[in-house]
């Protein structure tokens, strides 16, 4: 699935869209440049859960927690990482759990540690706006995706 986000309230729409498809026990992976919009993307999915809180980047933490909307969901940054097994030192693999939501920007600073992912979400600057490939990897990820399509004022791109 392609689209096209002209301008920030798309990227915060798509994660709006995104938030009715999640389930417990999912893993997002957020790809792309710094600059790409996956923090963006994060605060909307966090907005439209009901955050009404400052969206922090968890660029110098490494992970922010947020418990809303009967989720347990986790969104980490792991752009600071230099050695993939940093990820296991951190103690990251129980936060991936049945219960739990992960969001995952810089996925591919883990090497291949972590879980496949349910959906992966590849942004690209193009232009004055942003173009954005989704792909689901697994069952959840394929109705994750469907419930978010039933969503039409995404602009396909
Ligand atoms: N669809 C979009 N079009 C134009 N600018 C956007 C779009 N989505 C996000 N941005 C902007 O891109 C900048 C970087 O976004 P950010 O989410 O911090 O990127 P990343 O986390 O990938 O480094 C922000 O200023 C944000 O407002
Ligand atoms: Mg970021």
């Amino acid at each position: 699935m392609r689209l096209f986000l002209a301008a920030e309230p798309d990227t915060l729409a798509l994660g709006a869209a995104l938030a009715r498809g999640l389930r417990p026990g999912m893993v997002i992976f957020l790809c792309g440049d710094l600059g790409a919009g996956k923090t963006t993307l994060a605060r909307g999915v966090l907005r439209a859960l009901g955050l009404t809180e400052r969206v922090k980047s968890p660029t110098f933490s490494l992970v922010e927690l947020y418990t809303i909307s009967s989720l347990y969901l986790y969104h980490f940054d792991f752009y600071r990482f230099k050695h993939s097994d940093e990820w296991a030192d951190a103690g990251f693999r129980d936060y991936f759990n049945p219960e739990s939501v992960c969001l995952v920007e810089w996925p591919e600073k883990a090497g291949g540690q972590l879980p496949v992912p349910d959906v992966k979400i590849e942004m690209k600057v193009d232009g004055n706006g942003r173009s954005v490939t989704i792909s689901a990897e697994t069952e959840a990820g394929r109705n994750c995706l469907t419930r978010l399509q039933d969503r039409s004022s995404l602009a396909p791109g």
